[in-house]
């Protein structure tokens, strides 16, 4: 298979095209998610900022994002943290937007989720926003990112139902708990669907807020489709949750 033909490249590729000139783009992250990081996720500032407790203080502290876009969450950690930071994606718009905007103690390459490798113990943290869902063997992946992980390193994932991958019951059956259960992994989890329902309204406002700066920059097409994501939420909660979940999963290492 080549890159192309892979879930959703060609729509990523552009999708990083637009973030690395879109000021309306932009402002509406700002507004919807209280920082840009170009997100095509369900992530705010508040969800990242409960990563930063898992980044241990030290000149040799090195984390990676999986699915890290242009790099715009991993530069908000190295600020805080000042962190050596790592990040692959497929996309090679948001690789090259990545190394640009990020050239200090990082590293950014460009690869797919599952042919990508990394040594054995390289990492404190492994952070994965809205992205092992592509991963096309799931415990293939979990077992090769524990290996990348060193002594009680942390992985820490955001992940979603009902948009990607099919809602399953609860928190413990999804197909990421499922992969941890069956390669003996214990995690913890924690349920942020009314959380994820309150800022899926919030992107909502915050798209129709910049409409017509969308409009101006011929970008209407990006409203439309964040329009289209945020449909969702012109239903009760009730309703919403029947068809849609959030996760947050965190591993340590032993
Ligand atoms: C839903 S977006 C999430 C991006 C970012 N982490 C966030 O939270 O906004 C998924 C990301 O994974 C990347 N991606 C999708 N499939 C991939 C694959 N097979 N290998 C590597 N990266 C992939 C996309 O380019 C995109 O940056």
């Amino acid at each position: 298979m080549n890159d192309s033909e892979l879930l959703f490249y060609n729509e990523y590729e552009q999708f990083y095209k637009m973030t690395g000139e879109s000021k309306a783009f932009a402002a509406f992250c700002r507004d919807a998610f209280g920082q840009d990081f170009s997100q095509d996720g369900f992530s705010d500032v508040k969800q990242i900022d409960r990563i930063l407790k898992y980044i241990p203080d030290g000149p040799d502290t090195h984390i990676l994002d999986i699915g890290c876009g242009n790099g715009k969450m991993l530069g908000y950690l190295q600020e805080r943290t000042n962190a050596f930071i790592h990040g692959f994606d497929y996309s090679g718009n948001a690789i090259l937007a990545a190394q640009k905007a990020f050239p200090n103690r990082s590293e950014f390459r460009q690869g797919r989720i599952g042919e990508i490798d990394y040594h054995a113990e390289q990492f404190d943290l492994v952070v994965s926003m809205d992205s092992m869902y592509f991963a096309p063997d799931m415990e293939a992946f979990v077992r090769q990112i524990l290996t990348w992980l060193k002594k009680d390193g942390v992985l820490f994932v955001g992940y979603q139902e009902g948009d990607v991958m099919p809602k399953t019951e609860n928190v413990k059956t999804t197909v990421l708990a499922e992969a941890f259960d069956r390669c003996g992994i214990r995690y913890e989890a924690e349920d942020i669907t009314r959380e994820t329902y309150d800022l899926l309204s919030g992107k909502r406002l915050a798209a129709l807020k910049h409409q017509k700066n969308f409009e101006a920059e011929g970008n209407r097409e990006w409203f439309d489709l964040l329009m289209l994501q945020t449909d969702c939420v012109t239903e009760p909660f009730e309703q919403f949750s029947r068809k849609m979940a959030r996760y947050i999963y965190v591993v340590r290492k032993g």
